[in-house]
């Protein structure tokens, strides 16, 4: 399967087929590669809550407000992202070239040390990037997904027993469709999407300085 297969093919699943077993052989094909995202500064932010018992599934679905398919899929993949993952510079670039990580870890505490509205976005960057990444290679492995944030992120964060420095960025169901998706509603068009140069159509006055 191409990218463009993969991304024209996933759609999100709301029937998932309950006697379908991700093994964690499964798992692990679903999710190393995506330790391989891309984040700001190799800060890795992303952490995976693989949730597969019937309790844990029916918990979380109670937290999701009853969406049926988060009890009936295979496993329930929380994306997680620690929110000072700045942190962890001296860890993540502890085999780099000694100036060249003197120089990161001083680059990266400068950038994020006293910004939390900015560690906040990196870490949501990080966990979507990542919740894509899953999604396209659930789609290639033949597995379903939908993706969700409507949840109380109170009583998801007790169910999945989430320190309050992390964030959950988003719940992806993954499984085997019991039915198709819902036909696709409309899809904004590709003009509207894609514009060239300035979004505001205007030309370019002056160089920032
Ligand atoms: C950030 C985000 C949150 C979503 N939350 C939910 C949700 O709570 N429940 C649900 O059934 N689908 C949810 N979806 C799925 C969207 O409804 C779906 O992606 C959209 O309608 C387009 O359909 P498609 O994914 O099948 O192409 C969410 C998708 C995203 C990206």
């Amino acid at each position: 399967m191409t990218v463009d297969e993969a991304l024209r093919t996933r759609r999100s699943v709301k029937h998932f087929d309950p006697a379908f077993v991700l093994d964690d052989a499964a798992v692990g094909e679903l999710l190393a590669p995506v330790a391989f995202t891309p984040t700001s500064f190799n800060l890795q932010h992303f952490r995976f809550v693989v949730s597969r018992t019937p309790a844990m599934k029916q918990a979380l679905a109670a937290a999701a407000y009853g969406q049926e398919q988060v009890a009936s899929c295979s496993a329930v993949v929380a994306v997680l992202a620690k929110i000072p993952a700045h942190e962890d510079a001296g860890r993540v670039w502890h085999d780099a070239p000694e100036p060249l990580r003197d120089s990161m870890t001083r680059t990266i505490a400068a950038f994020y040390g006293a910004a939390p509205s900015l560690q906040r976005d990196e870490a949501i960057r990080s966990g979507s990037l990542a919740a894509m990444a899953i999604m396209l290679r659930a789609t290639e492995l033949g597995l379903d997904t939908c993706p969700l944030i409507g949840f109380d992120d109170d009583a998801a964060r007790e169910v999945l027993g989430v320190p309050v420095d992390h964030m959950i960025v988003l719940l992806i169901c993954v499984g085997r469709a019991l039915r198709p998706a819902h036909p696709r509603v409309g899809r904004l068009n590709l003009d509207e999407l894609i514009v060239t140069e300035r979004y505001d159509g205007q030309p370019l006055v002056s160089s920032p300085k």
